[in-house]
């Protein structure tokens, strides 16, 4: 039906005056609000040209200029950065609720299953019964005990593999990934499903590659995430490379499923024998809050597949390079090594409260070299007021503890490699102490932190222990390339080949 003209008119004028109404409430709006200083942004791009190949590097060296809390725009979106202890605490402790949300980029949706994993997850009844899950179940110390012996019989094994490396050019992360990646295998999925000798559906150097992607594409500036209107051209091809991440990995992880439901069936009161058991076990909870479906348990699955593989490799692997620029280093953790362990066996999780020097490395590392530099974004959920300056809803906030771990006014030279600074001091690594933040604090702060500290710790004592450490040929420390890449994680540009040589005597090398 046609309306008549005077209707159409006084609709469109109606029309006018509500836009007229509206632009002008939010310059109103837009006036009052006292936002971070920061770079003037240029339209449609916003700040994005500042932004370079290391973004946490970029985003540091205009908060140098900014201060500890600014304000950018990614194309039209908001973000704030805290650069600060006390912005870090503002945002991870005072505000954690405000900022507990995830924004939704390209990554969470075409590589964890639309935002069902517990990473991407927004804040809500889904991410909350998630953590309760971590808390109560995956992560609990009993789970983490019980899985005890796996720990130990995949660090002997890369043990054996170093030493039948003795004297030969060894690419240290190849090692470090393939204990880090069978560990969490076996108490994830319940076996080594890359194991080439056991039917396995990818092999281990192509599962490695696909999680080095993941952690890649899960980090990366995707232009189309700040600029949605050009997303569906794709102009850096991350999106094409996404879905054909996303297609390996759900051919894996339904290989996975199969398997554990098949041998589920018809056993009564079956015992979980891993973490995709458990999962398996919740989705048939009818008291479940929100249903865990078929899609929801790959989503956790590759989430802690890939959280529990990359994180502590990388970190051990910055560990051993920054103590081969530094021999010294090397010689004072041998010496505890000798002095608390012996020379007739391996360390055990249980010594590391007995090796403060050996834990003063690890903090030393995670400082200079976060895993997550600036950690995973967060979103604001609602207005607040920060420093005196507004965070308005819907901002990106990030915390740069890159930055926090370089302050000049935290720490005394601060560009320095120099364990003994954490000797005799209570700062922790466990999201209590803001100065030092490599898992993050609050409600988002890393689920999985006490098993991949166990790991790195137990793997990085054993390498000092069991192994002198030196670089190939003639090559010199000063010659060592320190450079990173950024994603999730940030490891080494180059990886780290080393030549190693057993310290111990040889009968403690054999199984
Ligand atoms: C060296 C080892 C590790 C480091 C440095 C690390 C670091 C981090 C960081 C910085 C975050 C973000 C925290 C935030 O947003 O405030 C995080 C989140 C997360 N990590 Fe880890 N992580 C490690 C090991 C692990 C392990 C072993 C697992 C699981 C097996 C894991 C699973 C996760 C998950 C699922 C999240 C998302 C939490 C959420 O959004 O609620 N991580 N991790």
């Amino acid at each position: 039906m046609e309306l008549p003209s005077w209707a159409s008119y006084a609709a469109a004028w109606l029309a006018t005056l509500a836009l007229v109404f509206l632009s002008r409430h939010q310059l109103r709006r837009r006036s009052q609000v006292h936002l971070p200083p920061g770079p003037k942004p240029w339209p449609i791009i916003g700040n994005l040209n500042l932004i370079g190949q290391l973004p946490h590097r970029s985003i540091h060296a205009l908060s140098q200029k900014y201060g500890p809390i600014m304000h950018l725009r990614f194309g039209s979106f908001p973000v704030v950065v805290g650069s600060s202890v006390e912005m870090a605490k503002a945002i991870l402790k005072t505000y954690d609720v405000t900022f507990a949300s995830r924004p939704k980029i390209a990554a969470g949706k075409y590589t964890a299953y639309n935002h069902s994993n517990i990473t991407w997850s927004p804040y809500g009844p889904y991410w909350r019964q998630a953590r309760r899950m971590c808390l109560m179940e995956l992560f609990s110390t009993k789970r983490l005990e019980s899985y005890e012996y796996i720990r130990k019989e995949e660090t002997n094994a890369l043990l054996r593999g170093l030493y039948e490396s003795s004297n030969k050019l060894v690419t240290l992360k190849d090692h470090l990934s393939t204990v880090s990646l069978n560990v969490i295998s076996r108490m994830v999925l319940g076996k080594k499903y890359t194991d080439e000798s056991e039917d396995s559906i990818v092999s281990p150097e192509e599962f490695k590659k696909m999680l080095d992607e993941l952690f890649l594409l899960s980090g990366v500036l995707n232009i189309g995430d700040s600029m949605p209107w050009i997303d569906f051209l794709d102009l850096q091809g991350y999106i094409k490379r996404m879905k054909a991440l996303n297609k390996k990995f759900d051919r894996f992880l339904e290989h996975v499923l199969d398997e554990h439901i098949e041998r589920r069936k018809g056993v009564k009161g079956h015992a979980a024998n891993d973490m995709v058991d458990v999962l398996l076990q919740l989705a048939e909870d009818p008291t479940l809050d929100v249903k865990l479906q078929r899609h929801g348990i790959k989503a956790f699955t590759q989430d802690l597949i890939a959280g529990g593989t990359e994180s502590s490799a990388v970190t051990v692997e910055w560990a051993i390079s920054e103590l081969l620029r530094k021999p010294e280093i090397f010689n004072k953790a041998t010496e505890e090594l000798d002095r608390v362990i012996g020379r007739e066996r391996w360390v055990e999780e249980n010594d590391i409260v007995n090796l403060p020097y050996i834990e003063a490395i690890i903090k030393e590392t995670m400082r200079l070299h976060p895993v997550a530099p600036m950690l995973v974004p967060r979103l604001s959920r609602e207005d607040c007021k920060i420093g005196g300056y507004d965070i308005l809803k819907g901002t990106r906030v990030l915390v740069n503890v890159w930055t926090i771990g370089r302050d000049p006014a935290i720490w005394e030279n601060p560009d320095e490699f120099f364990p003994e600074r954490f000797i005799g001091k209570a700062i922790d690594v466990k999201g209590h102490d803001f100065e030092l933040l490599p898992f993050g604090a609050g409600r988002r702060m890393c689920p999985g932190y006490s098993l991949g500290l166990k790991v790195i710790q137990t793997s990085l004592a054993n390498l000092l222990h069991g192994f002198t450490w030196k670089l190939p040929g003639d090559m010199k420390k000063e010659d060592l390339d320190m450079e990173e890449i950024f994603g999730l994680s940030t490891p080494r540009k180059i990886p780290l080949v080393t030549v190693v040589e057993p310290r111990l005597p040889p009968h403690v090398y054999s199984p």
